[in-house]
This record gives C-alpha cells, structure tokens and sequence, in this order.
C-alpha cells in the first residue's frame, strides 16, 4: 500500500495523468494479405509506439479462428482494450460478450461485425464498403457508356468489404441492361489469386475479346490480374479496362502506367482514430457513435501522378 501511495505521489509529481498511454492493447489483425493491409497494420504499430502504448500484435492469415484465439489470449492478459479488424462479419457475439464480462472496451476496424447487440463494442471505425462498389460502378458505367462485359474478382467471402463493394456495385449497373458481371469468384484479396483466378476466366471467355473490365475488390488482385491479362496477348488498363479499390502506391503506379484505369481509396490509417477513441474512453467518455466513417477519393490518370507527389513515392 506504502509502495503505490510512493508510486501514485511521484506520478502527480512528474506530471503523469490518469489516462496517460501506459496501456497494452491487443489487436487482432486480418494477415497481411494486401499491400493496404500492410499499411493498416504499420499505421497501428506506429501510432502505438508513437504514444507509449504497449501493442500486442496478432496475424490470423485470414482465419477467424485464429483471430478469436487471439481475442482470448488479449482477455487473458488482462490488457486495457482490443482492436479487432474482423475477417468475416458473423460468429463474433460469444467472443465479444467474453470481452464485456472482462470489461475490456473492444474497437472494431475496417470490416465489420455481425452482431445483435451492438453495446458489446465502443465504436466501428471503417469506410463505407457500399460507396466504394457504387464510386467504382459510376466510373465504368459512365466510361463505357452502360454497355459492358464484366469479369470480378471477388475478396474474401463473409468479409463485409467484399459483401458491400458487391452490393454498391450491382445496384450501380443494375440501372443499365447491357452490363453485366459475366464471370464472378472469389480470389481472396490475393495478387497471386487474382491472377490465378482470372487466368481461368479468361480462358473460359476464349481469351477475353468480348471482355470490357475486369472490377477487382481490391488493388492487389487487380495488380494480378495485369498479369494475366499480359500473359493472355491483351493490354491492361486499354483492351480490358481494371477498376479497383484501395489506392495503393503500387495500384497508383499501375494508373499513372495506364494499367489501371480507376482505384478507389480507402484509407490505411487507422491507428491514430482508434487509440483516440481508447484515449476518450478511458478519459471517461462511455458513448461512441456506432460507427466513425472515413472517407476517401477516386483515382484516375487525372490525379494519381499528383497522390504518389503528395505521398512522397517516386
Ligand atoms: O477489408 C478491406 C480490404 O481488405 C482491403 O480492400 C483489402 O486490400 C484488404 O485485404
């Protein structure tokens, strides 16, 4: 008791409040599947060491199981708040209520959860999925004047990035009878898959003269599916137009090159906003909006030259 009452006297004397950073936050990451997943998990390293906070890191490889465990082990610890970037929205309420009955506050980022009872985290901070399908849907339907044969490749299934780029998207072209997604699967955010993926499909549309797009969930299949469409004798970006998601340095490239004609942004920085709201919480603030949006712009030959200036990438 004496040793803490000393502990407490020199903190106030130093000047060390009580919700100062000296936390350990867990957080529960998707993998590193994209070079945009890369960022996000660099963004929260960075943020965390920049303000003193102890972050334990965990990569599931893209498997929920992974990422519960790991939620477990975080509530075990006994740290001071969760980030969980969830790879599929469902099966999450057991694992969250865990999280409650610890009274460990508990931040969702990116993708979301499939919940019934929403006060089981503080807040979701993420973008709109359903905008980004729309933005890259308004893109093509107005550059092809609503005559167009699609090839997508999907992210991962469950995910509700990839559920809600394929609803903003298809109700997009839906306003316009001669487009049309000809060939959809999954190539799970993957540059490998993707150019896997869409190998196959443009074998299986006799090498992909009747193809007009190819609308990649994210920049790294999309950067796959260059590939393959080099492979199969046909120019990316010119024969088959490629829009995307993400806004990557590399997918940026990709446009200035001409390979890919549109990407979407959505923003990897995410650290700083999520331990804010730790910060507040812990600050004594018990309310948060459901969900923080973040936006993001649309990329083209008009302005991705100009980005990759801004963001310093030669
Ligand atoms: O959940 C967001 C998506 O996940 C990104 O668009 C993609 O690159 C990542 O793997």
């Amino acid at each position: 008791m004496k040793d803490l009452f000393k502990t407490l006297t020199l903190a106030a004397a130093i000047g060390i409040s009580a919700t100062a950073n000296a936390i350990t936050v867990g957080f529960a990451q998707v993998g590193s599947e994209s070079g945009w997943r890369t960022s996000f998990s660099e963004s929260v390293k960075a943020e965390a060491e920049k303000r003193g906070i102890t972050l334990k890191f965990s990569d599931a490889q893209q498997k929920q199981e992974n990422q519960i465990k790991a939620v477990r082990s975080f509530i075990a610890q006994r740290v001071d708040a969760i980030l969980i970037a969830p790879v599929v929205e469902t099966g999450w309420q057991p694992v969250l209520m865990e999280a409650k009955r610890a009274r460990i506050p508990v931040v969702i980022l990116d993708r979301n959860v499939s919940v019934t009872d929403h006060s089981l985290y503080l807040t979701r901070i993420a973008p709109d999925f359903e905008v980004e399908g729309q933005r890259a849907a308004s893109w093509l339907t107005e550059k092809t004047q609503g005559k167009c044969n699609i090839l997508e490749l999907q992210g991962t299934v469950g995910s509700s990035a990839a559920l809600g780029r394929m609803k903003g998207f298809n109700e997009t072209i839906a306003k316009f009878p001669e487009t049309k997604i000809v060939r959809s699967q999954t190539a799970e955010f993957t540059r490998a898959k993707g150019k896997e993926v869409l190998e196959t499909m443009l074998k299986a549309e006799g090498g992909g003269k009747n193809i007009c797009a190819i609308w990649a969930h994210n920049d790294e299949m999309a950067l796959g599916a260059i590939q393959a469409i080099k492979e199969a004798g046909l120019k990316p970006g010119k024969d088959i137009l490629i829009v995307s998601v993400d806004a990557v340095d590399d997918a940026l490239k990709a446009i200035v090159a001409g390979e890919i004609n549109v990407s979407v942004e959505l923003s990897p920085h995410l650290g700083g906003p999520a331990f804010d709201v730790i910060n507040e919480y812990r600050g004594g603030k018990k309310e948060f909006d459901k969900w923080i949006r973040m936006g993001g712009a649309v990329y083209t030959a008009d302005n991705a030259a100009a980005e990759l200036t801004k963001r310093g990438v030669k």
